[in-house]
């Protein structure tokens, strides 16, 4: 079971599930539930232990048989009606009143939560029924990072005798994942702006402005989430947020760094493909230098298509 690690994350994060107790505590008895990406069903047990009637439970991997086997571990499987599959693909025997959802990975297009979630808005929500998440803002805040230096800096060296400088270009191109340090960060976040994840968007195309703090280089930008619950409940995974959920952030390198002093200001441009995953960051100074980079050159390890 290759995600059996990950779910243990899942199973251990108390920010995560205290925010998502709480939301789920909000909702009126006796509801019909879609827990969209079920997982170990913490969520939509949860749910049901907050007064659901009645839980969908759609899982697309191997994993939906031990959904299933957990429910019946908790004496649920009455109520927990576990539907091996896509939530894209399937058509639920009843629309539901809520769908809870935690889908977001690092920043805006891993684990491709928003076509879902907008799927889920259109197939699976009676009229006036809501997504939990139902609002996500993202935000990017700008680095000097030693691990972006490094991602770099490794293709530059041979390694063995082999000249691997080729593909540098090729980790321009490639995030990292990781929770930066405060000492890392050059500027506050700048927010990208919220998002309504009923909408469906084929792509996004989001700006801001970054104020840089201290004199030096910026060679990264962090990208992170915060995810709107309920009212008033969030989850993030924004560097510095005490109530953090366990969930790395993106980092998206900036080649060469900008040589940046204080109270300097960096445009930022991201843009995402949201089906294919694809994301673009374009960064420029006030003198008009301009780093452009894309997930699109980045290493894939796909083989290239011929002919
Ligand atoms: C981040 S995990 C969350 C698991 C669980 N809901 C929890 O909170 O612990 C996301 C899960 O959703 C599943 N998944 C992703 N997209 C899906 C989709 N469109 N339909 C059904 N399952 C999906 C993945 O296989 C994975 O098990």
């Amino acid at each position: 079971l290759a995600d059996l690690l990950e779910h243990r994350g899942y199973l251990q994060d108390q920010h995560r599930f205290d925010a998502y107790d709480e939301a789920l505590r909000s909702l009126a008895p006796q509801r019909v539930v879609l827990d969209l990406g079920a997982g170990t069903g913490l969520l939509g047990l949860t749910a049901l232990r907050r007064g659901a009637a009645q839980v969908y439970a759609v899982e697309a991997t191997g994993l939906a048989d031990w959904t299933s086997a957990i429910a019946t571990s908790n004496r649920a499987e009455d109520r927990y009606v576990v539907i091996p599959g896509s939530s894209r693909e399937l058509v639920l025997p009843k629309r539901v009143d809520l769908v809870v959802c935690d889908q977001l990975g690092g920043f805006i297009c891993e684990g491709m939560p928003l076509p879902a979630l907008a799927d889920a808005a259109s197939r699976h929500l009676k009229p006036g029924g809501r997504l939990m998440p139902s609002k996500v803002e993202f935000a990017v805040r700008p680095l000097r990072s030693p691990s972006v230096a490094d991602h770099l800096d490794f293709w530059e060296a041979p390694h063995f005798d082999l000249n691997v400088l080729p593909l540098r270009s090729a980790a321009v191109g490639t995030p990292l994942y990781e929770h930066s340090p405060a000492s890392t960060f050059a500027g506050l976040p700048s927010s990208l702006g919220v998002l309504d994840t009923s909408d469906h968007f084929e792509s996004v195309e989001l700006r801001t402005t970054i104020h840089v703090a201290g004199n030096g280089p910026v060679n990264a930008l962090a990208g992170f989430f915060t995810a709107e619950l309920a009212p008033g409940i969030t989850i993030t995974n924004a560097p510095d947020d005490p109530l953090r959920i366990d969930r790395q952030h993106i980092v998206l390198p900036l080649d060469p760094p900008f040589e940046t002093r204080h109270a300097d200001t960096l445009e930022v441009r991201i843009r995402a493909l949201l089906h294919s995953g694809v994301l673009s960051w374009t960064v420029s100074d006030a003198g008009g230098s301009r780093r452009r980079h894309s997930t699109w050159q980045g290493y894939s390890g796909q083989p290239i298509p011929r002919g």
